[in-house]
């Protein structure tokens, strides 16, 4: 446990807060224990529909704490022991099936990069700033950025970020597609807050199979759309599903907050 995160439960929404501003959000190891723990916790729980990471006015993480990934690397349990916490984190990111949502205001740098590639959903602000220097410290890519990164914006755009180093904006992130809206800062976190509601509000097992569809290693049209077709037959007679129905019928909000 490390007070430098901060996790909270409030109306079906966990939040994880990267609180160390002195260090512009660096992530010890004792962070990434900790957030890996709140991750797996909340995907355990039914109650938990959406994670949220957030970090500080003007300062989402500075990524991996130097000085602890320093002392980790010269390490006598030995390096794989020291990085574990970090895999472990890494590992969280892949496996939740719970949707996950990132607000980034300030700078994002590094796994604070990398991880966005993983969230579902990633609103920043217009002061936003995005920088994966692993080639300038030296390292290489992380995080699945290295495969996940030129597909999402192909190689050349990729390259930018990932062998030139180079800091962009928030503009750019959207344009290149790993941002899904820029907001004025003055209204991040609310208009986030609302899109984050209306995540936690939709039937949940329909918002966990289509994230874990969409997750799904590429392969066949023909292939995607019996594994989708069977899901969709299965759906029809959800409970989620009959509510949605109804509520159609009878002019009516659907209600979903009694599923899991
Ligand atoms: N690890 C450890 N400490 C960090 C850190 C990091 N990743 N990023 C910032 N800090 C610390 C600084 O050492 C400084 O500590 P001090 O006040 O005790 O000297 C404090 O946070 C403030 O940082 P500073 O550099 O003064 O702020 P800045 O606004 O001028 O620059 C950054 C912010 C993030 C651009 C700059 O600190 C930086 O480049 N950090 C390293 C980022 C990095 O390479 N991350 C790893 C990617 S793999």
């Amino acid at each position: 446990m490390t007070n430098h995160i901060l996790v909270s439960d409030k109306d079906r929404v966990r939040t994880i807060s990267f609180n160390r501003p002195d260090k512009k959000n660096a992530l010890t190891r004792a962070m990434y224990t900790t957030i890996a723990e709140a991750m797996e916790s909340a995907d355990k729980d039914p109650g938990i529909r959406v994670i949220v990471f957030k970090g500080v006015p003007e300062c989402f993480t500075s990524g991996n704490d130097m000085v602890d990934f320093q002392i980790a690397a010269t390490n006598p349990e030995g390096r794989e022991a020291a990085m574990a916490p970090v895999k472990r984190f890494l590992d969280a990111l892949i496996t939740t099936k719970t949707p996950m949502v990132s607000i980034v205001d300030g700078l994002a740098v590094g796994v604070g990069v990398t991880m966005l590639l993983h969230c579902d959903l990633v609103y920043c602000s217009k002061r936003a700033s995005f920088q994966t220097p692993f080639t300038a410290l030296g390292l290489v890519p992380e995080a699945a950025s290295s495969q996940i990164m030129p597909a999402v914006m192909g190689h050349q755009q990729a390259a930018e970020l990932l062998l030139l180093s180079k800091k962009i904006d928030a503009k750019t992130a959207l344009r290149l597609g790993f941002v899904t809206r820029v907001f004025k800062t003055v209204k991040l976190d609310k208009k986030a807050a609302a899109e984050i509601k209306t995540l936690s509000e939709l039937p949940p097992s329909s918002v966990r199979m289509a994230k874990a569809l969409m997750r799904r290693a590429p392969e066949s049209l023909t292939e995607r759309m019996d594994v989708e077709g069977r899901e969709f037959s299965a759906r029809l007679s959800s409970e989620e599903f009959i509510e949605a129905a109804s509520a159609f019928m009878s002019r009516r909000k659907p209600d979903f907050s009694k599923f899991e």
